[in-house]
C-alpha cells in the first residue's frame, strides 16, 4: 500500500486509540483460562425459551415489518412498555422524552456528539466505565477525575475543582456518573451524595449523566432512588439517563435508550439520524416482548439470586486466598457485576495481566478505567460470567500470580 492515510484522518481521531480492552482479550483464546475480563452476562441467565417463542412468532407474524427501515426515535411500542418500565422505579416519563438507541454504548456516544466540544471539561470518577471514556474521547473533551470513596463519587472535591474553574472562566459541560453498581468499581453512590450532586448540578448549571446498566442489578441492601427520579421530584430536569437492556436481557440485541429533556431528546434523534438511522425493528420488538411477555420481574429475581451466589463464592474465596498480611484489598458491591481489586503499589497489573495468563486467569488492568492520570494497581473482576468452580479457582490462580510478585 502506497497511500499515507494517516493524514487523511480527522483532527477528532488523533491520538484516539480506540477501546484498549479489546486488545487484551484478543489474547484470550486459550479455553484453559478463565476469563475474568469481560462485562458479560451469563447466557444461563438469557431466557432462552421466551426468546425463541418471541422470535418465532416476530418472524411467523411480521416478515413484512421488522426488517424494514423503522422509526428513528423508536417503536412507539417499545416507548410504552419503557415507559412502564421506569414507572416501577417512580420515574416518571412520556414518549418525547425517551429516545431508543442501539445499546448503552450507542447511547454514550450521542451523549458525547450533543454536548462537547474538542477542550471541553467533563467530571469523570477515578476510576469510571472505559466505555464511557472512549466514546467521550472522540470528541476530544479534557476529563477531570476525581477518586471515588466508599459511598460514590466525591461531591466535595467536584465543588471545590467547580470552584476552582470558575476563576478561569470554565466550568464542566457535564458529569458523568454510574451510581448503582458501578463498572469498574462496584461501588454505589449514597443518596446523601445524590442530592448533594444534584445540589450541585443546580448551583452550578451543570448536566448530570446518569449511566444506569446494573440498577435491577441489586443482591444486597436497599434501593436507592436513581439521580433522574430525585430530579423529577424536585422538577429540574438537570438529569439525563442511559439505559441498555444489555445487563437484564442480553447484550446482542444491542438496545438501549436515553431519557431526558425533551429537548435534549429531540437534538439527539437529529444525530441518531445522522448516524445509525435507526435502530433495528426486530431487535426492539424482542425487547418490547421481554418487557410485555416475557414476565420479566420473576426473570430479574431470579438473575438477582443466582448473581449473588457467584459473588459470594467469589468473596468467600477471596478471603480464603488473599489473607491480609498480601495486602490486597477488594470492594464489595451490593450488586453488578464487577469489583475491583487493588494489589501493592508497586504491582502494574498492566504487566501482572500478562504473567496471570501464564496461571491461566485474565481480568482487566485498573490503568483502562481512567480519563486522566491512570493508576497502575488495581485490576476489575467481572463475577458474572464464569462458573462459580471456575470463580473460585480463578481467586486460587490469581492469588499464586500475585504472590510471584510480592
Ligand atoms: C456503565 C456502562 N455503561 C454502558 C455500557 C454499555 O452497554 P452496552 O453493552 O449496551 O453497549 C456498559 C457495558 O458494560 C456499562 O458498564
Amino acid at each position: 500500500m502506497k497511500k499515507n492515510w494517516n493524514s487523511q484522518f480527522s483532527d477528532n481521531l488523533k491520538g484516539y486509540g480506540g477501546y484498549s480492552i479489546g486488545k487484551l482479550f484478543a489474547l484470550l483464546s486459550d479455553p484453559e483460562i478463565i476469563s475474568l475480563a469481560g462485562g458479560l452476562p451469563s447466557p444461563e441467565m438469557f431466557p432462552k425459551e421466551d426468546m425463541r417463542n418471541a422470535s418465532q412468532k416476530l418472524l411467523l407474524e411480521n416478515l413484512d415489518t421488522i426488517f424494514q427501515y423503522t422509526n428513528i426515535k423508536g417503536e412507539s411500542s417499545l416507548l410504552e412498555a419503557i415507559i412502564k418500565f421506569l414507572k416501577r422505579d417512580n420515574i416518571d416519563v412520556s414518549e418525547e422524552n425517551i429516545m431508543i438507541t442501539s445499546s448503552g454504548q450507542h447511547g454514550l456516544d450521542i451523549t458525547g456528539r450533543l454536548f462537547l466540544n474538542p477542550g471541553d471539561i467533563v467530571f469523570v470518577d477515578r476510576p469510571t466505565f472505559a466505555g464511557a471514556i472512549v466514546a467521550f474521547q472522540l470528541q476530544r473533551p479534557e476529563f477531570i477525575g476525581f477518586d471515588i470513596e466508599e459511598d460514590g463519587p466525591d461531591v466535595a472535591s467536584y465543588l471545590k475543582k467547580i470552584k476552582e474553574l470558575q476563576k478561569q472562566d470554565k466550568k464542566p459541560k457535564f458529569i458523568y456518573v454510574v451510581p448503582d453498581f458501578q463498572n469498574p468499581s462496584g461501588i454505589t453512590m449514597s443518596l446523601e451524595k445524590r442530592e448533594a450532586l444534584l445540589d450541585l448540578s443546580y448551583e452550578y448549571d451543570i448536566p448530570i449523566i446518569e449511566d444506569s446498566p446494573y440498577r435491577d442489578l441489586r443482591y444486597y441492601g436497599k434501593t436507592i432512588p436513581s439521580i433522574f427520579e430525585l430530579d423529577q421530584r424536585r422538577e429540574e430536569g438537570n438529569v439525563i439517563g442511559l439505559y441498555t437492556f444489555s445487563k437484564l436481557f442480553c447484550p446482542g440485541i444491542r438496545v438501549g435508550f436515553n431519557i431526558g429533556p425533551k429537548d435534549v431528546i429531540a437534538r439527539m434523534i437529529n444525530i441518531k439520524e445522522g448516524n445509525v438511522l435507526n435502530t433495528p425493528k426486530y431487535n426492539q420488538d424482542m425487547c418490547t416482548a421481554f418487557l410485555t411477555e416475557m414476565n420479566y420481574e420473576p426473570h430479574l429475581e431470579k438473575c438477582r439470586n443466582y448473581y449473588r451466589e457467584k459473588l459470594k463464592v467469589f468473596l468467600q474465596t477471596m478471603e480464603k486466598y488473599f489473607p491480609a498480611k498480601m495486602g490486597v484489598t477488594w470492594t464489595k458491591p451490593e450488586g453488578g457485576l464487577f469489583l475491583w481489586v487493588t494489589v501493592p503499589e508497586h504491582i502494574d497489573t498492566y504487566e501482572l495481566f500478562y504473567e496471570a495468563l501464564k496461571f491461566k486467569v485474565a481480568f482487566v488492568p485498573g490503568s483502562t478505567f481512567y480519563g486522566e492520570n491512570s493508576s497502575k494497581n488495581h485490576m476489575r473482576i467481572n463475577f458474572s460470567f464464569a462458573s462459580k468452580e471456575q470463580l473460585a479457582e480463578a481467586v486460587k490462580r490469581l492469588s499464586s500470580c500475585i504472590k510471584s510478585k510480592l
